[in-house]
């Protein structure tokens, strides 16, 4: 069995890559973790709260940062919807979290499970900054880190060349990036150009007819115009599903590198910009392996079967 904990700010996207991770008979999901992000952070709890109750799962979920480290919280309620969960309708309230303190179970987790955590981020670094601030020895104790954020090549989508989990807290995200922990970035490019659901994909997923399947299309209701009217795409992505596909099988990833990439903390248009050294001009050592091209037919193969 792999533990996975898996860090998020859920909202559409992260909702799927819940069910990916949470349907796969391998993963004991040991914990989830909310992060604010898409959404204030009582809206994501009862968000992943809500799938988890789809699911028939029960695993402990904790709140965690209610705001960046330093930054004034910006949501994403403007592609995901206010709910996060695109405004359909479901009943997104009542839920009551695990008691805990999310940055305290970070930490307790990865050290009761050492060198087997598999650590998935699907939003804003906040949480696990915090958590490597109060026990900086767990970054050696993670066995591998996920984090779907920053942009590996290309444009940006919250600024011309920054992605908004790593925008949202540069400076958190900086303190991973430089941890020494073992880390994967899956960039939104990654997204953009592997996870797009054309209205017609969309169409043959949720004829599928499971629960699931409409749950996992009908949630992305407000992304989907988003996608079409402003970041011009052929359908929603879905970044964080893909970044837990890499999560979970490594070879979706079909190109990747290990590389140096520093975040950059100034403000204006490079804000949380993840400057990715290709062909290493800093002569700095390598902090990231970068996923520079996955493979769609894998992706959409778990995707499929996740919500059969
Ligand atoms: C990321 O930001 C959020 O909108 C998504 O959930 C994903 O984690 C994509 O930039
Ligand atoms: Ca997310």
């Amino acid at each position: 069995m792999r533990h996975f904990l898996i860090d998020t700010d859920t909202a559409s996207d992260d909702a799927v890559a819940l069910v990916m991770a949470l349907t796969d008979p391998n993963i004991q999901v040991e914990a989830i973790t909310l992060v604010a992000g898409n959404v204030p952070l009582e809206q994501g709890l009862q968000n992943a709260l809500y799938t988890l109750e789809l699911c028939g799962k029960q695993i402990p979920t904790y709140g965690g940062a209610a705001q960046p480290l330093l930054r004034e919280l910006h949501t994403a309620q403007f592609v995901h919807g206010t709910d996060g969960m695109g405004d359909i309708g479901l009943s997104l309230q009542g839920r009551t979290p695990t008691p805990g303190n999310a940055i305290d179970v970070i930490i307790d987790t990865v050290k009761a499970f050492p060198n087997e955590i598999e650590l998935v981020t699907l939003g804003p670094l906040t949480n696990i900054a915090l958590a490597l601030a109060k026990a900086p020895e767990i970054a050696t104790l993670v066995k591998q880190c996920t984090i779907m954020g920053g942009v590996g090549k290309g444009r940006g989508n919250i600024t011309p060349v920054s992605e908004f989990n790593i925008w949202v807290d540069p400076e958190a995200a900086k303190m991973v990036f430089d941890s020494g922990m073992k880390m994967k970035m899956v960039g939104w490019d990654i997204s953009r150009n592997h996870a797009c659901i054309d209205p017609a994909l969309c169409d043959e997923i949720k004829a599928i007819g499971t629960p699931f399947a409409e749950f996992c299309m009908d949630i992305q209701n407000t992304v989907k115009n988003f996608s079409t009217d402003v970041t011009k795409l052929p359908g929603f992505d879905l970044p964080d599903p893909i970044a837990m596909a890499i999560a979970i099988d490594e070879t979706v990833a079909t190109e990747t590198a290990d590389v140096y990439v520093e975040v950059i903390i100034a403000d204006g248009l490079t804000r949380g910009q993840t400057v990715v050294d290709h062909v290493n001009v800093t002569k700095k050592a390598p902090n990231m392996e970068v996923v520079f091209e996955a493979s769609r037919v894998q992706f959409l193969s778990m995707l499929k079967a996740a919500v059969k």
